[in-house]
């Protein structure tokens, strides 16, 4: 099994070593805090990935009957609550059957109206409500309209099989699982949203689309093992990027791909950095770019515009797909430099072109590569981000794991709408 690789020789000669080495301090403090089990217990459940027990075998069985009946699986959830999931299964689903379904990540009246006349072709629908307190617009909503509309579909006795609710012991939403004969999976308190891909949250919905689990979580508790070593790259690109943030004006980093594959996981980790570092008025701002697409659009600004960008780069090295451009000999069109070149190693090329000249165009640029894309190197990601961005937070000073300021769009929205 391969190990991913985290390199620093692009971003670390920005760095000024003493002011650097002052920051590596503080973020190995931060680590060894976070890694303290007698501090703050009651928000680090994820440092454990799910283990396989009694609860991940009833989990694994409900997703298999699932998938074997399923025609579409809605994954009803938002934020934390399903962005893991969705970006493992976009990105390593194979044959697309059952298809995920995702709702409840939106107020938009046509987005809903969409998936219900989708829905409508399906034959065997299930879904899975995920929310940690079961007090979240959106999946409160949509499960509203998703329960009137599997009534309308199935007879009563064949509805509460089709539905798995995922949320805390004791919330509404279990009470609403026993009171119906629903599923209820555990979403476990000591976990927020953003952390919580390898519990039932991320893992079931994932297990529906056939994703090797068990990979997954080797890969995160072989990631564990990685950042138990003194020289641990969790805590080297947590102070990194926070020393040339605070000392050297980059406050901007964005996470680039030239693999679509991995869009959406782009987004689970804008949210991570986003809803963990931005508060107190301070903090990275974390964006994303799909190259070779947004080398046409942001491409100009991280090449030649204001020099407060830092960029990581995830690379996979074998991506699995291989197409070859045909010859087309005397048609003319001047591509003939193509001849024969699989895209594998025009796409190699263009990454390696647009490392080289984002850094000597002033850009720190941060390397994490994958040997190829999947569960494996996926669980090693997760792990790997989750942990350099709690210590991350912890180093700037700030609590990484509450999202407060969330709340103040909520108060006046349910103001407006009379809660
Ligand atoms: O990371 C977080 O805690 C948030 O993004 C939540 O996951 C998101 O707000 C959804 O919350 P809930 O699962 O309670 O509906």
């Amino acid at each position: 099994m391969q190990d991913i690789r985290i390199e620093f020789s692009m971003a670390a000669p920005f760095a000024d070593e003493a002011l650097l080495a002052e920051t590596e301090k503080k973020a190995a403090l931060a680590y060894a805090d976070l890694m303290d089990p007698g501090k703050e217990a009651d928000v680090k459940g994820w440092l454990q990935p799910m283990e396989q027990n009694d609860a991940y075998k009833a989990m694994m069985d409900k997703a298999a009957e699932i998938r074997e009946k399923a025609d579409a699986f809605v994954l009803v959830g938002v934020g934390g609550s399903n962005q893991a999931a969705r970006a493992v299964i976009k990105a390593l689903q194979q044959g697309g059957t059952p298809e995920i379904v995702y709702a409840g990540n939106t107020l938009s009246a046509p987005a809903l109206q969409k998936v219900l006349r989708h829905l409508d072709s399906k034959k065997e629908i299930y879904i899975n409500v995920i929310a940690k307190n079961f007090e979240t617009l959106e999946p409160g909503s949509h499960f509203r309209v998703l329960r009137d509309y599997l009534r309308r579909r199935y007879p009563d006795e064949d509805i509460a099989p089709r539905v798995v609710l995922t949320g805390t012991y004791g919330s509404r939403l279990e009470e609403i699982a026993k009171e119906n004969g629903y599923t209820f999976l555990e979403f476990p308190v000591p976990v927020g949203g953003r952390y919580s891909v390898l519990t039932p949250v991320g893992l079931f919905p994932m297990a529906v689309a056939g994703i090797d689990i068990p990979g997954l979580l080797s890969g995160a508790l072989r990631m564990k093992e990685r950042l138990s070593d003194p020289d641990n790259p969790a805590v080297r690109y947590a102070a990194l990027r926070q020393h040339l943030y605070r000392d050297k004006g980059f406050d901007i980093e964005v996470l680039a791909s030239f693999e679509p594959q991995l869009d959406y996981f782009a987004k689970w980790w804008v949210q991570l950095f986003g809803e963990s570092e931005g508060k107190e008025k301070q903090g990275i701002f974390p964006t994303a770019v799909s190259y070779s697409e947004d080398l046409h659009s942001l491409g100009q600004y991280m090449q030649d515009g204001r020099r407060n960008l830092s960029e990581t780069f995830i690379s996979i090295e074998e991506p699995d797909g291989t197409v070859p451009v045909p010859a087309d000999p005397g048609f003319g069109d001047r591509f003939d430099y193509l001849d024969g070149m699989d895209f594998l190693e025009i796409n190699h090329a263009a990454e390696a072109a647009t490392l080289r000249a984002h850094f000597e165009g002033g850009v720190p640029c941060f390397r994490v590569i994958l040997p190829a894309l999947n569960e494996y190197t996926f669980g090693q990601m997760f792990y790997f981000f989750m942990i350099a961005c709690a210590v991350s937070g912890k180093t700037a000073g700030i609590n990484p794991f509450d999202q407060e300021g969330v709340e103040a769009y909520k108060r006046s929205m349910f103001r407006m709408l009379g809660k």
